[in-house]
């Protein structure tokens, strides 16, 4: 990769990735927001861009990625694109990703994840499913359609999302490649101390979506950017409680998948590369309050989903 101005993390398999993506869901899904923010990113030195099918965003990424390389202004090779499986594509990822090819206009995309370790019926696009939509959870099958994915070339890595400790370890039960990502839930109030530990002892890059809490989100919280112990971090270092919380996700050695289309919070949280945290900071972040945002009770039912409760869903990680 040709970009000077981005930080990077080898992967397992050697593929080299940028510790701070931008990530692009939004729920109004306005195309030209997210392409204008997208061409402001790269101007500001962002290289990594997280998408996934159920975002919708896919288009307005792969167009704004397409005029910025036929500008000159990128080659494709400068950036790192991921996007996700659908829970309801479980039976064909190898169809699903091209179907995703085709929306962002590219070849291939050089990270592909398991959205969630559920499965749904095919055609189901409902993030909050009925009792009906279920099907019943293979994960190795959906592994080995994730596999032949890599072969086929379509991906640089395979990786999942929203998998427990225990989770990971089933995928490496049966797995020929091992998952070179998981991108999960992680800030300073819901630190992933036990999940980070079982991912760096077997070479698995931890990802930390929301890692601001997604302040302004539906169902996300102003808890962590408001909390007073990030706010006395970010008077010291004359910086804000954002970068504070991204600073602390890259210095456990995660990339941050941080989402603003504003110019100017794009910028400062681009901004914390620059910041680096003492052993102080990061006690007193320790000893903040843990709090999971995403829990996703969505995917939990008594009758059809394989997880009946949340512990279920986490393993207890929760
Ligand atoms: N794998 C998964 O299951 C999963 C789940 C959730 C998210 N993700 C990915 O991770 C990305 C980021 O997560 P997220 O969007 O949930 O949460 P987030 O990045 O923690 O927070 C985003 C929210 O914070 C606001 N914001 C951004 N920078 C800010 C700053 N410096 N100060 C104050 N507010 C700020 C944004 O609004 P403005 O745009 O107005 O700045 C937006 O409302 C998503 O876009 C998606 O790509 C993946």
């Amino acid at each position: 990769m040709r970009n000077i101005y981005m930080r990077q993390v080898r992967l397992n398999n050697g593929v080299w990735m940028p510790v701070v993506g931008l990530g692009t869901y939004s729920s109004e899904n306005d195309s030209e927001t997210t392409q204008q923010a997208v061409r402001m990113a790269l101007q500001m030195g962002y290289r990594h861009f997280d998408t996934a099918k159920i975002y919708g965003s896919e288009p307005a990424l792969g167009n704004a990625l397409r005029s910025a390389i036929s500008d000159r202004m990128i080659q494709r090779e400068d950036v790192f694109v991921t996007s996700k499986l659908w829970s309801s594509d479980h039976h064909d990822p190898v169809s699903a990703l091209e179907e995703t090819l085709q929306k962002l206009g590219l070849e291939y995309v050089d990270l592909y994840l398991v959205h969630w370790p559920v499965k749904l019926k095919p055609g189901v696009l409902n993030p909050v499913p009925g009792e009906e939509d279920f099907d019943i959870l293979d994960l190795e099958s959906t592994w080995l359609g994730m596999e032949k994915c890599l072969a086929m070339g379509l991906c640089r890595c395979i990786g999942v999302s929203n998998f427990s400790s225990r989770k990971v370890q089933q995928i490496l039960d049966f797995a020929t490649v091992p998952p070179a990502v998981n991108q999960v839930e992680m800030h300073p109030m819901w630190r992933q101390r036990k999940l980070r530990e079982v991912c760096r002892k077997h070479n698995i890059h931890v990802s930390a979506y929301s890692p601001l809490g997604a302040p302004g989100n539906c169902w996300g919280s102003t808890a962590v950017v408001d909390h007073p112990i990030l706010k006395s971090v970010a008077l010291k270092h004359k910086a804000t409680p954002a970068q504070v919380a991204l600073a602390w996700g890259m210095s456990k050695g995660s990339s941050v998948i941080v989402k603003s289309f504003n110019q100017r919070r794009m910028k400062e949280n681009i901004g914390a590369l620059h910041l680096a945290l003492d052993d102080s900071d990061t006690l007193k972040i320790q000893k903040m309050e843990e709090w999971k945002i995403m829990r996703g009770d969505f995917f939990t039912n008594e009758t059809t989903s394989p997880y009946r409760t949340i512990q279920d869903l986490w393993d207890d990680e929760i």
